[in-house]
């Protein structure tokens, strides 16, 4: 069996792509599908399958035409083809379309030899907050593992109130991660990928000693901060 994790969210900026990022940073060579109304993880290169969703979608959908429903083909065929443990980030505003989609091709994907998760990113905003067991709910009966990242960024989830929207998932947190606007651009820019290629010198020229070695100290951080929030889910995707 080849193992896939579906990471999604509908509410976007909540730290989908950069934890696939951290994904893509703890499995060296993993394969990346990325579903996206544009394209982000440009970083990663050849390790990432790029499908575009129309900004238009919700409105096709609502047709429930033939171009909806054949929306997902060519992201269901990519994933069907996976021959080894593969990350899939799915943008905002599409899991909770692409999953059914999925789950109605259960038996097809199993006969295809791929095995599911699903990792859900959160933060404490209710909106992202309440499609973690709406989503759940609809990748359970497909999905042997269940996720759900609580990403501090906005602040910490209350311990109860998490413990309720992600029952039955394996929950793990990545911290608030500060940084200068300098180190945010550049993680912006490189992703994760980049910043253990960042060279210490040419940061000084640029920035000075002083922010320059701050910028690099905490991209560093960040980096083996997502890395860590992500442990678990990638010892399942490699296993
Ligand atoms: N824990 C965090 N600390 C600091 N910045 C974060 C954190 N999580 C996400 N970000 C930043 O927030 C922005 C949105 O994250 P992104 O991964 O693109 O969200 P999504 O893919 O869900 O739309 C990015 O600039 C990202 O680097
Ligand atoms: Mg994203």
């Amino acid at each position: 069996m080849t193992k896939v994790l579906l990471v999604g969210q509908d509410k976007g900026g909540v730290g989908k792509t950069l934890i696939s990022r951290g994904l893509a940073e703890v499995i060296a060579g993993a394969p990346l599908i990325e579903v996206d109304s544009s394209q982000r993880m440009l970083e990663l290169g050849k390790r990432v399958k790029f499908f575009q969703t129309r900004a238009d979608r919700e409105a096709i959908e609502r047709t429930g035409g033939a171009a909806a429903r054949a929306e997902f083909d060519p992201v269901i065929d990519a994933i069907a083809s996976a021959s080894l443990p593969t990350i899939v980030d799915i943008g905002a505003n599409t899991a909770a379309s692409l999953l059914p989609v999925i789950a109605d091709l259960t038996e097809d994907f199993a006969a295809a030899g791929i095995e599911f998760g699903v990792l859900v990113v959160t933060t404490a905003e209710p909106g992202a907050l309440a499609w973690v067991p709406k989503l759940l709910s609809i990748a359970e009966p497909f999905t042997g593992m269940r996720f759900v990242i609580e990403n501090r960024v906005e602040g910490e989830i209350d311990p109860k109130m998490l413990s309720k929207v992600a029952a039955g998932a394996t929950v793990a947190c990545l911290m608030n991660q500060v940084m200068d606007e300098q180190a945010a651009a550049i993680l912006q820019a490189g992703g994760l990928a980049s910043i253990a290629k960042l060279d210490a010198k040419a940061l000084h020229a640029k920035f000075g000693i002083a922010q320059g070695s701050r910028i690099r100290r905490d991209l560093t951080r960040v980096r083996l901060d997502v890395m860590q929030s992500v442990r678990l889910v990638a010892e399942w995707l490699v296993t």
